[in-house]
């Protein structure tokens, strides 16, 4: 099958440092792709690459097989890249239903609209609703953001890369910072929606990385250090060695 992301030897620099260097991935449709390493690796930086919200020092960037390479943040999202920002791009003092919205207009046609208009066009107030029952916030969709627990300011953030409609997810640490049941429900819902995306995914908590991944990539230093299945990466010396401690092998 034909990937749908794909980096071909992207490095990063930055000044005498190299935070990605030389790394190769694809993810193609209905896979989950997970990316480990330890802190410092260079994954949140692989992940602003794909985003566009950083440009690579080299190496391609190919969506659907096209070249897209040095594509900013807002085109990636028209192409199809949605992320999941650690709250950078939610209002907290609005409401769950009016930041979906604006992540909603954001897309090319509405992307003129401004506050005033939130929520004043059927097809977005559509789209909001699709996007906060997917992720199940229907519940809590009038409260303002920063009204909600950690764990639904985290569905929030899923919520907001959904609503571009992309064809890849970017997921940089869904599960930082919660608790055992929240990531349980976090978990979930990411198997519920994972057939419609190529999702790359980057996360710490490794019960959820086994439950959920396809197909993993093991970074240290910015660079590969191993790929493949799940079963092969748990009893990867390379690995064990690069996670001094934790025991994958179980
Ligand atoms: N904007 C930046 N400027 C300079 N160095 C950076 C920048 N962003 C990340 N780094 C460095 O790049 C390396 C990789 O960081 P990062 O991608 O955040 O790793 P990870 O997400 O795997 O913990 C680290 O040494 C970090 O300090
Ligand atoms: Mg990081």
């Amino acid at each position: 099958m034909r990937s749908v992301i794909e980096a071909r030897g992207l490095t990063k620099r930055f000044s005498g440092l190299t935070a990605v260097s030389d790394v190769s991935l694809s993810c193609e449709h209905g896979v989950i792709h997970a990316v480990i390493g330890p802190n410092g690796a260079g994954k949140s930086t692989l992940m602003n690459l794909l985003s566009g919200d950083l440009k690579p020092t080299s190496g391609n960037i190919l969506i659907d097989g096209i070249d897209v390479t040095g594509s900013g943040s807002s085109q990636m999202s028209l192409l199809g890249v949605g992320r999941s920002y650690q709250r950078t791009n939610i209002y907290p003092s609005l409401t769950v239903v009016e930041n979906c919205n604006l992540a909603v207009q954001s897309r090319s046609k509405f992307s003129m609209r401004f506050l005033s208009d939130v929520g004043s066009h059927p097809e977005v107030e559509v789209d909001t609703k699709n996007v906060l029952e997917r992720v199940r916030l229907e519940s809590v969709a009038q409260k303002r953001v920063s009204e909600l627990s950690h764990g639904e300011q985290r569905q929030v953030e899923i919520a907001l890369a959904l609503a571009i409609k992309p064809k890849v997810l970017l997921l940089d640490e869904p599960l930082a910072g919660m608790g055992a049941e929240e990531s349980l429900s976090i978990v979930a819902l990411l198997q519920s929606i994972r057939s419609e995306f190529a999702v790359i995914l980057v996360e710490h908590d490794m019960d959820a990385v086994f439950a959920l991944a396809d197909t993993l990539t093991v970074m240290l230093n910015g660079g590969v250090i191993e790929s493949g299945l799940p079963q092969d990466i748990r009893s990867s010396d390379r690995v064990q060695a690069a996670y001094l401690g934790e025991d994958f092998s179980d």
